[in-house]
């Protein structure tokens, strides 16, 4: 039998937005998930604004995450947040090794892990973010490029043989990040698969059944649909689209109704 995975549509605000444009957008998802079921709604604003969101989203079915954290608990680390503030700030979820971080913030597969063991003992729930350059698939290293970062960024699953099933994934190809370029839905699915495959093989078939992998790069509402019809996409990731109430929206009704 299948496992029916609830799919995830997920707004990564990254730094974008005044406090007035957030709350704005919170009532107007609010609005339009009213009497929507078996899709999970998630937004992840910059820290400054988790307050304002929590107050916007109230009691509405959407889950509040952060950017990022520190993986320590506390210390001297100026400029940093570590996932107890965010679950203060009533996150439930955490970005963890976005391709932005890792590229122009040299976050690296060793400081991944080392936030996604934090997180996971915290009871925040990671998204992990994986994928490759434009470069790396051109070269025919897609999937190496992938297993690396999997296995660098899981890496204290790994040792503990363990990986928990509400973790998220999500492949994020960084040629598709905001330059309106999208994988096409048989690329992303062929990705996805891979990736399922490495947490059958790494850990075991239930986990790999349970595991969601949402897919982020240029999600609209026009191509939302055709990569949801792909069995291994069980959500998405979205950036740009994620900033304007309508097109979230749509995004999250992919399903039309
Ligand atoms: P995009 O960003 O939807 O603007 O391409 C996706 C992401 O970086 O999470």
């Amino acid at each position: 039998m299948m496992f029916q995975r609830t799919p995830m549509i997920a707004g990564n605000w990254k730094m974008n937005l005044r406090h007035s444009e957030a709350t704005a957008l919170i009532k107007t998802i609010r609005q339009g998930i009213e009497g929507l079921e078996g899709v999970e709604v998630l937004v992840a604003p910059p820290f400054t604004h988790l307050a304002v969101a929590r107050e916007a989203i109230g009691d509405a079915p959407i889950f509040l995450a952060g950017q990022n954290m520190h993986w320590e608990m506390s210390g001297a680390f100026t400029g940093e947040i570590s996932g107890r503030m965010l679950q203060g700030a009533t996150c439930t979820h955490v970005i963890l090794g976005h391709s932005e971080r890792r590229t122009l913030f040299n976050e690296t597969n060793e400081t991944v892990d080392l936030k996604v063991r934090s997180a996971t003992f915290l009871g925040l729930i990671p998204i992990v973010c994986v994928g490759e350059t434009l470069e790396e698939r051109e070269a025919g290293n897609t999937f190496d490029v992938l297993k690396t970062q999997l296995d660098g960024s899981l890496r204290n699953f790994k040792a503990d043989q363990l990986m928990r099933p509400s973790t998220i994934l999500a492949y994020e190809p960084v040629w598709a990040i905001g330059t309106g370029r999208t994988a096409t839905p048989e690329q992303a699915q062929e990705v996805h698969r891979f990736i399922r495959e490495w947490i059958e093989t790494t850990f075991n078939t239930g986990t790999a059944a349970q595991v969601r992998i949402l897919y982020g790069g240029s999600v609209k509402p026009e191509n939302i649909s055709d990569l949801m019809a792909q069995p291994d996409i069980d959500g998405a990731l979205v950036g740009g689209a994620s900033l304007k109430g309508d097109s979230f929206v749509q995004i999250i009704r992919y399903k039309g109704h």
